[in-house]
C-alpha cells in the first residue's frame, strides 16, 4: 500500500537513501532538510522537497502542512536529522552540545509535535526515530551525542506506550557511510570518527532498506527496535 512519509535530514546520507527507497517501493515521499541544493538533487515523480529546519516547531509545522495540503494526509514521519560534533566534554564546546539538544532531540520532539494530533485524528499512523548505536553505548568524545540517542529512544518507548494505534519504531544504525562526521567537533575526534567509517562503513541504503521494513509491515505489527550496523563493528 502507497503511504505519504516525510523524511526529515533527507538532503544526505541516510534520509537521502530512505527517500530514494520508500519512492521506489511506490510510497509519496515528502523530503525535508536546510540545504535547498541538495533537496533538489533529490527531486523526483514520487518525492517533493521542502526546506525544513527541526529546531524550530514553526518550521516543522509548515513541513507536515505542506505535506497534508498536497496529499491530504500523513502516514509515516522518518525523524532522522541529526549531527554529531564529537569532542571531549573538558573542551566545553556547549554551542555543540546545546547544537545536539536543538536537532537529535527537539528536533525529534519538534517531529512528534507536529504530526501526532494528526495522526490520532486519522486513527492511526506510524513514527520511525533514527536512534543510533551510540543510543546504547557511550564512548568519549560523544557523551552528548549519545545523551541525545538515549533520549530519543526514552521518548520512543513512551510514545509507543501511549498510543495503541500508532507504530513507533526506533533505528539505531552503527557506522554507515554519510556526511555525518563532516561538520563541526573537535578536530582529532572528527577524523578518529572518519576513519573508523572508511575502514567499516556500510551503505545508507542499508538504513534505508531496515526503515522500509518497518514501513511495511501491516498496521497491526509494529518493529520498535532495529539495531543494524556493520558485521566488522565491536
Ligand atoms: N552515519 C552514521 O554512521 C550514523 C550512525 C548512527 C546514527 N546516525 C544518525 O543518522 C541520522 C542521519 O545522519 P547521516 O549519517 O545520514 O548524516 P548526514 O549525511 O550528515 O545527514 C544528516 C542530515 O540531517 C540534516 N540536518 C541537520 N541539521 C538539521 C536541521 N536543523 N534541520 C533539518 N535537517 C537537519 C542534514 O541536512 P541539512 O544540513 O541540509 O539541513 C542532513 O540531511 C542522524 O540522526 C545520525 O545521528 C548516523
Amino acid at each position: 500500500m502507497s503511504k505519504v512519509v516525510l523524511v526529515t535530514g533527507a538532503s544526505s546520507g541516510i534520509g537521502a537513501a530512505t527517500a530514494r527507497h520508500l519512492a521506489a517501493a511506490g510510497h509519496r515521499v515528502v523530503a525535508g532538510a536546510r540545504r535547498a541544493e541538495r533537496l533538489a538533487e533529490l527531486a523526483e515523480p514520487f518525492i517533493d522537497v521542502h526546506p525544513l529546519d527541526v529546531t524550530s516547531l514553526d518550521s516543522v509545522r509548515a513541513f507536515v502542512d505542506a505535506a497534508v495540503g498536497r496529499h491530504g494526509r500523513v502516514d509515516v514521519l522518518v525523524n532522522n536529522a541529526g549531527v554529531m560534533p564529537l569532542s571531549p566534554l573538558a573542551d566545553l564546546r556547549v554551542d555543540e552540545w546545546n547544537q545536539m539538544i536543538d536537532v537529535n532531540l527537539r528536533g525529534v520532539l519538534h517531529g512528534i509535535a507536529a504530526v501526532l494530533p494528526l495522526m490520532r485524528a486519522q486513527g492511526g499512523g506510524h513514527i520511525v526515530n533514527v536512534s543510533s548505536v551510540s543510543g546504547h553505548r557511550v564512548d568519549p568524545t560523544a557523551a552528548v551525542y549519545s545523551a541525545t540517542k538515549f533520549a530519543v529512544r526514552a521518548v520512543s518507548e513512551g510514545l509507543r506506550q501511549e498510543n495503541t494505534d500508532i507504530r513507533v519504531t526506533v533505528v539505531s544504525p552503527g557506522f554507515t557511510e554519510s556526511e555525518l562526521s563532516d561538520r563541526g567537533g573537535a578536530a582529532a575526534a572528527q577524523a578518529a570518527a572518519r576513519a573508523a567509517a572508511e575502514q567499516l562503513a556500510i551503505p545508507a541504503s542499508a538504513i534505508a532498506e531496515a526503515i522500509g521494513f518497518a514501513v511495511d509491515q501491516p498496521s497491526n505489527v509494529d518493529v520498535n527496535e532495529l539495531v543494524v550496523r556493520p558485521t566488522a563493528q565491536t
